[in-house]
C-alpha cells in the first residue's frame, strides 16, 4: 500500500535523527547536508510481499525495501566488527553516552511526535471508557512522545523513563510537565526494578498492549555506516558512542514471544517513510519496525 503523507513533524524528526550521526563524522556530515535538503514529498509504504534484492541473494530480500547492487555490495563488504574490548566499553558506557548526547543536543534534537495516534489506535480515546488510561514509555528521551498526547487527551496518565538522568530532568523541567498527569523517572530498563516508580498492575494489565517502534532492517541510516562502526549483525555504533539496532520483524516477534506474547495475537510490520526531494531527485528510505502485542485478558 502506498499513500501520500504530509507530516512535517515526523519528517523533520527523522531527518534530524540521521543528522545526529553527521555532527561527528565526515561521511555522516554529507548525509546531514543531503537530508536537510529533503523537504518536498513524503510517502509511506507499508508491508508488501514484492520487494527483493536485485542480485537475487535471498539474504537481502526485504518486504518493503529493494536494495541497489551498490548497497548489497557495501553490506557484503562490511564484515569486520568492532573489537570485544571496545564492545564491552560501549556496553558499560551506554548510559553515559546517551547522557552526553542530551548534554550536547539538549531538547533540540527530536521533534514532538504528532503521528502516534495515527499509527497506534490503542492511543486514541475510547468513547465508552471511564477512568484514566495509563501508559509507560520506555526510553522517553526528553518527552517528545508524551507532550502531544498529554495535550490532546485528558484521560491519559504517563509514566516515562529513560536511563539518561539529563533527559529525565529535561522532561521534568518542561512547562508541559504536570505531576498529576505524568511521572518521569530515571532507570535502566534492562536492569532496574520498576516497582518503586510504577505501581504494580498499573501498566501491562491483562487486556493491555505493548506498542513497539524502532529502526528497521536496511533503514537508510544503517546503509550509511562507514566501515568500523559494525558491532554485530544489524547492530552499529554511531560516532558519539550511542548504538542503533536495526530490527527485523521476525526478531521483534521472537522477543515478544519470549516474553509470553502469543504470536497469533501479535502484529508486527515494516513501515517505510520515504522522504523525497523532487528537485534533486533524491529519495531517503527510512525503515521502521512497528509492532502491537496484546496481553491476554485472562492469563
Ligand atoms: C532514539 S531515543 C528516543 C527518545 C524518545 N522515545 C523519542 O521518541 O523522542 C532512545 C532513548 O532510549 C534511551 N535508552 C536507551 N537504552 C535504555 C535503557 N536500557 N533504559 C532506559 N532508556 C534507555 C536513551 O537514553 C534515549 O533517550
Amino acid at each position: 500500500m502506498e499513500n501520500k503523507l504530509n507530516n512535517e513533524d515526523e519528517k523533520c524528526d527523522e531527518i534530524k535523527d540521521s543528522a545526529s550521526n553527521a555532527k561527528v563524522d565526515e561521511s555522516e556530515k554529507a548525509l546531514d547536508t543531503e537530508m536537510k535538503k529533503m523537504t518536498v514529498t513524503e510517502t509511506i509504504t507499508e508491508n508488501s510481499e514484492s520487494g527483493s534484492g536485485e542480485d537475487g541473494d535471498e539474504k537481502f530480500v526485504h518486504p518493503v525495501r529493494i536494495l541497489t547492487e551498490a548497497e548489497i555490495a557495501k553490506l557484503q563488504k562490511d564484515v569486520t566488527c568492532v573489537s570485544d574490548f571496545k564492545q564491552n566499553k560501549l556496553e558499560k558506557e551506554a548510559q553515559k553516552n546517551w547522557d552526553l548526547f542530551y548534554k550536547r543536543n539538549t531538547t533540540k534534537f527530536f521533534k514532538d511526535r504528532h503521528w502516534t495516534k495515527r499509527e497506534f489506535d490503542e492511543l486514541c480515546p475510547v468513547e465508552a471508557e471511564t477512568g484514566r488510561r495509563t501508559v509507560l514509555e520506555v526510553g522517553c528521551g526528553v518527552g517528545n512522545f508524551i507532550w502531544p498526547l498529554l495535550q490532546e487527551d485528558q484521560s491519559m496518565f504517563f509514566y516515562a523513563c529513560d536511563f539518561s538522568p539529563r533527559a529525565v530532568q529535561f522532561v521534568k523541567d518542561n512547562p508541559n510537565y504536570d505531576p498529576s498527569r505524568c511521572s518521569a523517572f530515571q532507570c535502566d530498563i534492562t536492569n532496574d526494578d520498576l516497582s518503586g516508580n510504577v505501581p504494580q498492575d498499573s501498566v501491562m494489565r491483562p487486556g493491555g498492549s505493548l506498542l513497539f517502534r524502532d529502526y528497521g532492517l536496511y533503514d537508510y541510516a544503517m546503509l550509511r555506516f562507514a566501515p568500523g562502526h559494525k558491532l554485530s549483525e544489524n547492530f552499529y555504533v554511531r560516532q558519539d558512542g550511542t548504538r542503533a539496532y536495526y530490527f527485523t520483524t521476525e526478531k521483534v516477534l521472537e522477543l515478544a514471544e519470549r516474553c509470553g506474547f502469543d504470536r497469533s495475537q501479535s502484529q508486527c510490520e515494516y513501515v517505510q517513510r520515504e522522504t523525497v526531494n523532487k528537485k534533486e531527485d533524491l529519495c531517503v528510505p527510512r525503515i521502521f519496525v512497528q509492532g502491537k502485542f496484546l496481553k491476554p485478558k485472562s492469563s
